[in-house]
């Protein structure tokens, strides 16, 4: 199992660069599923999840093919033939997100055998919100083994799910998009209501859009779409991953560096700009693709509460952690979104950190001296956190089961290492070398 040692105390400088948005790419492959034509997809990003979502396709039938080093990578995802439409147990139990493919199989064939995703680290994260509003468009869903089994029955055959108006009892991301899925092949017209409104979302919708579905309303709470008979392929370009935008810019923060990060959209950093500025960071938006952040003095204690975009997104709560540890004064970081995403928690308190958790209340005072310590992801964002917090730990921190890490950051610590950062990737790490890292 790969883990990182860190040395900490280097200032990031210079220009890092943000890849392709996981959490878009994964709906926008899922979507291929619903043309027998080719759809090619630019900016993918190299992480693990999209190669569980390629090999989750592959199983079905579909035929994916990456094409690179021409002027942007290409993914081009070939769904002519579906022959078998499951989704099993063994895929989807390491990638929640394969739950995806349920609105489109059901969409596209009448029908669909999608595992059910299990617990998850951060909390329960059920689907019953997704199933609620397929059952309402026409969907007869059992669940049996462990699957979830669905058909669209018409008479002697496999029919097509109709219209309806769907009001989401809670916003939820894969289901406003799975359900987007689902309602551009659907007879007549959907009205979708308190829906997310995410940019992943925008981006699905406006992938689906180029396929010839009819959609209004993308990024706003209120969707309609107006169900077509067939999609055709298309080319699209994927957004720049607005998560590891945001994770630079707390690193740059973190480490009083002078960092800019490019290829990024500054529009959908909105509420991780405003509150690295009321934390003391000096912010500025450079252009339409790029932002700089510098040290501006110390970090004060600024406050979070994650909210659905455009909000404070969960997905960096743990980084603004990190970087709260390092701040004067009292953060509260109040968690809305998952019940149980406070696991990288007692990691940075192993660092030296000093924070108290009651219920969905961290409350982090700083600032504290992190020292190097072994420490241990949890979770994808945990990952990150622990990193962040090991760039300014003082000495030589280890941080396991970078596996998490890899399922959705691109060459991570090669980007922090092209600024100034000190991280190894070791295959094998030696005790001896651990016991000395746990001291340090
Ligand atoms: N929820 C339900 N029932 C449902 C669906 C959701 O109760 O049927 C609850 C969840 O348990 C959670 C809340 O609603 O408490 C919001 O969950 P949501 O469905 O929005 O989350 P998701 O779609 O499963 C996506 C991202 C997550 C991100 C969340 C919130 C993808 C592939 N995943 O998950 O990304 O944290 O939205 O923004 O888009 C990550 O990238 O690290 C990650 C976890």
């Amino acid at each position: 199992m790969d883990k990182f040692v860190i040395r900490g105390g280097n200032p990031l400088m210079g220009v890092i660069r943000v890849s392709g948005a996981k959490n878009s790419a994964l709906p926008c492959m899922a979507a291929a599923l619903l043309t027998e034509d080719e759809v090619t997809l630019e900016n993918i990003p190299k992480v693990r999840d999209i190669e569980t979502e390629r090999r989750l396709l592959e199983s079905m039938g579909a035929d994916v093919a990456l094409r690179e080093g021409e002027a942007q990578d290409q993914t081009t995802i070939s769904c002519r033939k579906l022959s078998d439409p499951v989704a099993r147990y063994e895929i989807v139990k390491t990638m929640r997100a394969s739950s995806l493919v349920l609105g489109p199989l059901i969409a596209r064939m009448g029908m669909a055998r999608v595992a059910m995703p299990g617990g998850c680290a951060i909390g329960g994260r059920p689907i019953d919100l997704h199933i609620k509003a397929l059952e309402k468009m026409g969907a007869a869903i059992a669940q049996e083994h462990g699957y979830l089994e669905a058909r669209v029955d018409a008479g002697n055959g496999a029919g097509r799910l109709h219209g309806a108006h769907l009001v989401f009892d809670r916003i939820t991301v894969t289901g406003t998009e799975d359900l987007l899925m689902a309602a551009v092949l659907a007879e007549g017209e959907t009205l979708m209501e308190n829906c997310a409104r995410e940019p992943e979302v925008v981006d699905l919708a406006a992938l689906l859009t180029a396929m010839g579905a009819k959609i209004a309303g993308a990024g706003t709470a209120t969707m309609r779409v107006e169900g077509v008979t067939s999609l055709h392929g298309a080319r699209y370009r994927i957004n720049p991953d607005r998560i590891e935008a945001g994770t630079f810019l707390m690193a740059g923060a973190i480490t009083g560096g002078d960092l800019t990060v490019a290829n990024c959209n500054p529009a959908h950093l909105g509420a991780a700009i405003a509150k690295l500025r009321e934390a003391g960071v000096q912010v500025d938006v450079l252009s339409e693709d790029a932002v700089r952040v510098r040290a501006a003095g110390r970090l004060v204690a600024a406050g979070i509460s994650t909210e659905e975009y455009p909000g404070f997104p969960t997905d960096m709560q743990a980084q603004y952690m990190a970087l709260a540890t390092q701040a004067e004064g009292v953060s509260l970081v109040r968690e809305n979104i998952f019940e149980n995403r406070f696991m990288h928690v007692q990691e940075l308190v192993r660092m030296g950190a000093n924070i108290k958790v009651e219920g969905s209340m961290a409350t982090v005072r700083g600032p504290a001296r992190l020292s190097a310590a072994a420490v241990m992801c949890s979770d994808l964002r945990a990952s990150a956190s622990l990193v962040l917090a090991g760039l300014v730990a003082e000495g030589e921190s280890i941080i396991d089961r970078v596996y998490h890490m890899d399922r959705g950051y691109e060459r991570f610590e090669e980007k922090l290492v092209g600024v100034g950062a000190q991280i190894q990737r070791m295959g094998n790490v030696f005790a001896p070398r651990e016991a000395q890292a746990v001291v340090g």
